[in-house]
C-alpha cells in the first residue's frame, strides 16, 4: 500500500480506486525475486485475479540443457514458488488477455508487460496505466490503484497523428510498424490513419509489443478498428493534432535493417515473443508439415500452456516436432535457459526478441523467412 500511495503522490492522484484484475510481469530476475518473495513471506495473498509472465519450463529445460547457470536457475525457481504462495494465476504467459485473465471494456485493471498494457487499453477498452511488474503485483495484492494517468478519461486523448502510407500485409509489417512508431512517438498516444482493413488479433499483439518496447506506448488508436474512437476527431477529443508524421515503405525497411546484426548461416530460429497464439502455431505447423529442419539448426516456438494444450489435441505439436522443431510453454526468450545459444547466431520474427537477445548475432524476418532459414540453415 505504501508503494501504491507513493506512486499516487508522485502523479498528484486524489484517491485510490478498486481494480478487478492485474497482470504482474515479474519474471526470473533478482529484483523481481526480492519483491515477490518479500510479499509472499509477509503472508500477502492476491485479492484480485493476478496472472503471471513467463519464466521458463523448469522440467523441460533442465532435462534438455545441462549448462543453465545454477544461481540464475535458482532465482527463477524461487520467483515461481513465491508466486504460487501469493495465490497468483500461474499462467506464465505474456498474452494473458487472450485466455487466462481477460478484462472487459471499461474495467479498471493493473496490467504490466509490453503487449498487455496497450492491448487492454486500446483493443479491449479497459483502463490501465503502464504498470511496472512491482506496482502491478502490489495492486493485485491490495486490489486498488491510485487514480491518475490513463485511468482518467481526458488523459486518453491522442497526441500524435500518424498517416500510414505503406501497405501492411501481415503480422511482421505490424511488428515493424510498432517498432518504428515507438521510436518516433516515444511516450505519447498515437492515432494511426491510412489502415484500410481490420488488423487481426496477432497483428495487434505484435504492434503493441513492439511499440511498447522501442517506445513507451501504453495506448493507441486506429480509428474505426480500436474501440474508443471511430474518427480521428474523437481520438483527439476534438482537438487539432499538433504532432504529425507519415509512415512509408522506407521507414519499415529501415526498421528491419536496423535490427539485423548479421546474415548467412544460422544456428537456431526462435519464434513466440510475444507468445504465439494457436493460429500462429497452426501456421508454423502448416509450413513445416513434411519438412525437416536443417541438421545442426534448433527451432524453438514459445507459447502459453493453454495454446499448447490445444496444439497437442489438434496435432500441430506432433507435426512441428516431427519436422525437428520444438513447441515450449511458460518460457520467455529473456531467461537463463537459453544460455546454450549465447555465442550462436539466431533468427527471429520478433524485434523484441532481437532487442533482448541472449545470443551473439541476430537476423529478423517474416515467419516464412524464418522457416526457410531453418530448413536451409542459412538466410541471405
Ligand atoms: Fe513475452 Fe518474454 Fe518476449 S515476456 S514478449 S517472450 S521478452
Amino acid at each position: 500500500m505504501e508503494m501504491l500511495v507513493a506512486i499516487g503522490d508522485a502523479y498528484d492522484s486524489e484517491k485510490m480506486v478498486p481494480i478487478t484484475r492485474a497482470h504482474a510481469a515479474a519474471s526470473g530476475q533478482e529484483g523481481d525475486l526480492y519483491w515477490v518473495e518479500l510479499l509472499a513471506e509477509g503472508g500477502a495473498k492476491c485479492k484480485v485475479p493476478t496472472s503471471t509472465n513467463p519464466v521458463y519450463d523448469f522440467k523441460y529445460f533442465h532435462k534438455t540443457f545441462k549448462d543453465i547457470p545454477k544461481d540464475e536457475a535458482e532465482v527463477a525457481r524461487r520467483v515461481m514458488e513465491a508466486y504460487k504462495k501469493l495465490g497468483a494465476i500461474i499462467s506464465w504467459s505474456c498474452t494473458p488477455y487472450l485466455c487466462e485473465n481477460i478484462p472487459l471494456r471499461g474495467e479498471t485493471v493493473a496490467f504490466s508487460e509490453s503487449s498487455a498494457t496497450p492491448f487492454v487499453n486500446s483493443v479491449i477498452g479497459a483502463y490501465t496505466n503502464r504498470e511496472a511488474a512491482q506496482s502491478a503485483l502490489a495492486a493485485g495484492v491490495i486490489g486498488r490503484v491510485p487514480k491518475y494517468g490513463l485511468l482518467i478519461g481526458e488523459n486518453r486523448k491522442a497526441t500524435f497523428l500518424l498517416d500510414v502510407e505503406t501497405k501492411l500485409t501481415d503480422e511482421f509489417d505490424y511488428t515493424l510498424l510498432g517498432y518504428h512508431v515507438g521510436k518516433i512517438v516515444g511516450y505519447g498516444i498515437p492515432a494511426l490513419t491510412g489502415i484500410t482493413s481490420r488488423p487481426s488479433t496477432e497483428e495487434l499483439i505484435n504492434f503493441c509489443a513492439m511499440s511498447n518496447t522501442s517506445g513507451a506506448i501504453s495506448m493507441f488508436y486506429i480509428p474505426g478498428y480500436t474501440v474508443e474512437a471511430s474518427t480521428v476527431k474523437e481520438a483527439f477529443h476534438g482537438d487539432v493534432p499538433k504532432e504529425k508524421a507519415t509512415v512509408t515503405d522506407r521507414d519499415l525497411k529501415r526498421a528491419q535493417e536496423e535490427l539485423q546484426t548479421t546474415s548467412g548461416k544460422i544456428d537456431f530460429v526462435q519464434l513466440g515473443c510475444p507468445h504465439y497464439t494457436l493460429k500462429q502455431i497452426a501456421d508454423v505447423a502448416r509450413r513445416l508439415e513434411g519438412e525437416k529442419v536443417h541438421e545442426g539448426v534448433a527451432f524453438w516456438v514459445c507459447t502459453s500452456a493453454t495454446a499448447k494444450l490445444l496444439a497437442d489435441r489438434i496435432g500441430y505439436t506432433q507435426i512441428i516436432e516431427k519436422a525437428g522443431a520444438r513447441l515450449v510453454v511458460d518460457t520467455c526468450i529473456d531467461e537463463p535457459c537459453w544460455i546454450a545459444y549465447k555465442q550462436k547466431v539466431g533468427m527471429t520474427d520478433s524485434p523484441k526478441c532481437a532487442y533482448y537477445r541472449r545470443f551473439k548475432d541476430v537476423m529478423v524476418g517474416r515467419l516464412e523467412d524464418c522457416v526457410e532459414a531453418a530448413l536451409k540453415g542459412t538466410w541471405r
